[in-house]
């Protein structure tokens, strides 16, 4: 089983945006309470936040990270988090069942976000909401005093402003279960008066309109095109969702994911052009994946509990080295699509479908997924490479006939850095990796060869053992003597490939 590639500097993809490394905190479960706030735990710094958790989230190497949801922005008022924090309302969240004690709020959590070196990505609430709140949030945010909601700021001890310049137009306004759902009309026509009003309150913020949940909605394609239409002068991204799992053991199927998001990806495209040459307009509308991983969705709708607490235990699946491979992969196909995705957000940072878990008053720990996105993060930067892989294929029931290897390669211009990410979907063979080395590269050699694998493909870590499935540096790539990379890749493994 051999899959082959060239690679050569001339011949780019994109450039990475730092933001397709992106990460989100909703206040669902435990993402927030007990993850990364929790001011009775020994590692808590004065505001109440996880130093613990703080360290592994740095580690994590995310620059940007979306707030407060996901369906839960649908029905907040982001006026409840803020000010005097004993006279804040609990409320119930229509969207989780949970009660939210608002103990944090906008300031606490922008506040923690930039100590971490974090940029926000903040999400108004247009389900329950509208213009109004929102383009008072934004003057709560970004003016720097003056005005009734920036001098409110001041008052509540936020003397600069935050100047959050990302913002989401609502969330999953499409889905049915959203709180104040809406047709694509509706949406669209809201969306646009909304971002105009952020807009005049501050120019220069971007904005990301609601593109559908998912590819399987049976809006798909049609909601992209109309929301496009209300929106399109006034956005600069509309966003896709999109977990995997494994279903009926179709571990192949799972394997391939990635095939499912390219997909997803280039119709979402071709949509979005589609819009942009009906209208005659020149720009190009780039996509936001703000949520994306794999979560066990099937055994959450059996799990779900309707009593309503406080910080419920939702969706905290333990991710396999199978789901880190996927993960893995997943973020392979941003990559190469990075010509047109420039954001993205692993959903979500902490407990909550997480690369990070943590338990209340106890320890903190990295999941299988952490290690792919923390090694994307760090060595996956500067510009995408062309790849076009050829060879070994495997057949699945739901994506079809997809290579065997899925790779795709940076090359960092300024340092000559250039790394290979590669995952082998195989379950049963190794697979020979060839990658001819063209041009600027010739020469090049193996500087690490780190491998996410194990024996068994369903180890997990857990508290108990957290550090179960770890990456190993023994990877053994080398450019032959002909210059070309060459590597084996186990079956079911996770690769990155630093050449200098
Ligand atoms: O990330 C969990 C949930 O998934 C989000 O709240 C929602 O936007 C999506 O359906």
């Amino acid at each position: 089983h051999t899959a082959r590639f060239t690679v050569d500097p001339e011949f780019t993809v994109g450039e990475v945006d730092p933001r397709l490394y992106g990460t989100f905190v909703e206040h669902m479960g435990r993402c927030v309470y007990t993850g990364i706030y929790e001011p009775e735990h020994p590692s808590a710094d004065a505001a109440g936040f996880r130093t613990d958790v703080a360290d592994l989230v740095r580690e994590l190497g995310t620059g940007l990270v979306r707030y407060p949801g996901g369906n839960f922005v649908s029905g907040y008022h982001w006026e409840d988090g803020v000010g005097p924090a004993a006279e804040r309302p609990r409320r119930l969240d229509l969207a989780w069942r949970s009660i939210e004690t608002n103990q944090v709020g906008t300031n606490e959590f922008l506040t923690w976000a930039k100590e971490q070196g974090l940029d926000p990505m903040m999400a108004v609430n247009l389900g329950t909401r509208g213009i109004d709140a929102a383009r008072a949030l934004v003057e709560y945010c970004n003016q720097p005093g003056g005005t009734a909601w920036s001098d409110l700021r001041i008052k509540h001890g936020y003397s600069a402003p935050h100047d959050v310049k990302l913002w989401c137009l609502g969330n999953e306004m499409d889905g049915p279960w959203q709180t104040g759902h809406k047709t694509a009309t509706e949406y669209g026509r809201l969306a646009a008066e909304t971002g105009k009003a952020m807009r005049q309150v501050d120019p220069t913020i971007e904005l990301v309109a609601c593109g559908s949940s998912n590819a399987a909605m049976p809006t798909f394609g049609t909601w992209e095109r109309e929301v496009l239409e209300q929106t399109y002068d006034e956005v600069d991204y509309l966003s896709l969702h999109a977990y995997y799992e494994e279903f009926d053991g179709d571990r192949a199927s799972f394997l391939a994911s990635g095939a499912h998001m390219d997909q997803y990806i280039r119709d979402v495209v071709a949509t979005a052009d589609h819009v942009r040459a009906a209208r005659g307009a020149k720009k190009h509308i780039r996509l936001s994946f703000d949520e994306w991983n794999v979560w066990y969705a099937a055994r959450f709708v059996g799990e779900r509990n309707l009593e309503t607490a406080e910080t419920p235990r939702l969706i905290e699946d333990t991710y396999s080295v199978t789901d880190a491979v996927v993960v893995g992969s997943l973020l392979i196909t941003l990559l190469r699509n990075a010509d047109r995705v420039a954001i993205a957000c692993l959903a979500q940072l902490v407990n909550v479908i997480a690369p990070i878990r943590s338990e209340p008053g106890g320890p903190s720990w990295r999941q299988t997924i952490f290690h792919p996105f923390a090694q994307a993060a760090r060595f996956a930067t500067g510009k995408v490479l062309r790849t076009e892989v050829t060879g070994s294929r495997i057949d699945t029931e739901r994506h079809g006939d997809v290579p065997a290897l899925d790779s795709v390669v940076t090359y960092d211009e300024e340092s000559g850095a250039v790394t290979v990410l590669a995952v082998n979907r195989g379950q049963e063979e190794s697979l020979n990796l060839r990658a001819e080395l063209r041009g600027a590269l010739s020469g090049y050699r193996v500087l690490e060869h780190l491998v996410l694998a194990d024996q068994d493909p369903d180890a997990v870590n857990t508290q108990a053992e957290p550090d179960r499935v770890t990456p190993r540096a023994d990877g053994g790539a080398e450019v032959s003597a002909d210059g070309a990379l060459e590597a084996r890749l186990a079956p079911v493994s996770w690769h990155v490939i630093r050449l200098v």
